[in-house]
């Protein structure tokens, strides 16, 4: 009786069309698996990653973006994270549109921006995968930052999708910039993590890993990141960017901590290219 009594209630004002918009903005439906890695992100400390344990890629990142980026121009930061680099673009006059498809991360973003004074210039900010944009207008963006998305998306066609939507958000001549992990980073982490499991996971390295890439973000399941190899990342990019730069954020010497943050793949390289 007092589900029935509830779900009459609830009826009205959708027929009404009263309510049924604002859930609609809210909750925006993701696919299962873009869900999945939002709640797996909703659950680690990525807010602060860069600052505490890879400052060399913030590092590097930070100088490509100052030297590419001229301001003030209108971004959009798909997997903002933390918003370390929303906030120094909006420090320097961006507009930004945050996406991503954890809540707390983009909570984390969206408070960042606030504390330093800058929430005025957030154009929007939703939970959206890369791959459904649909809440940016075409053409109304001159940098897409797309450093996260696509590295947890599975299929080629997925990846497509979210460098297609990037693509549509920009103006002409508008910039990317992407970022992939290397297949090799992962070697990288088991070498130094426990080298012995390199002779035993044999054939996982020599089939699944070099094939398709896709591994999961935790023991026993399901695949949820995706690694890639620098001629794949240009050739998926090169569908609709002419690259201007490809940079390497990593090396053997860039994390701050030891053993344990090597069970953390990060991003190994990114692609800046133009929209043609
Ligand atoms: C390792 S973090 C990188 C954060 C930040 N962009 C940086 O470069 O430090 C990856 C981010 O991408 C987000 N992400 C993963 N898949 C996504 C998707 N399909 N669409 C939008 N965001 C996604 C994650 O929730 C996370 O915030």
């Amino acid at each position: 009786m007092i589900g029935m009594h509830h779900h009459r209630s609830f009826c009205k004002p959708f027929a009404s069309g009263s309510i049924l918009p604002l859930i609609g903005a809210k909750f925006r439906y993701l696919e299962p698996s873009h869900d999945d890695v939002g709640r797996f992100y909703d659950q680690i400390d990525e807010a602060i990653r860069l600052e505490a344990e890879d400052p060399i890629e913030y590092a590097i990142t930070l100088r490509y973006l100052q030297r590419y980026i001229p301001d003030p121009v209108t971004v959009a930061d798909v997997g903002v994270g933390g918003g370390q680099y929303s906030e120094l673009l909006a420090r320097r006059g961006c507009r930004l549109h945050l996406a991503d498809v954890s809540q707390r991360l983009l909570d984390a973003a969206v408070a960042r921006l606030d504390a330093a004074g800058l929430g005025s210039q957030i154009e929007s900010q939703r939970r959206a995968s890369a791959t459904d944009l649909s809440h940016v207008p075409t053409a109304s963006c001159d940098v897409v930052l797309l450093l996260g998305p696509l590295y947890h998306l599975l299929t080629t066609s997925e990846r497509r999708q979210a460098i297609g939507e990037a693509a549509r958000l920009l103006r002409h001549d508008g910039l990317i910039f992407a970022a992939g992990i290397n297949v090799l980073t992962y070697l990288r982490n088991i070498l130094a993590d426990d080298p012995e499991e390199f002779g035993w996971r044999r054939d996982f390295f020599l089939g699944q890993l070099f094939i398709d890439g896709n591994i999961a973000l935790q023991p026993k399941q399901p695949a949820a990141m995706h690694l890639t190899t620098v001629a794949e990342l240009r050739a998926e990019l090169g569908t609709a960017f002419e690259e201007i730069t490809l940079v390497g954020v990593e090396s053997f010497a860039s994390k701050i901590v030891g053993r344990r943050a090597y069970l953390h793949a990060t991003p190994a390289s990114r692609l800046c290219c133009k929209k043609f």
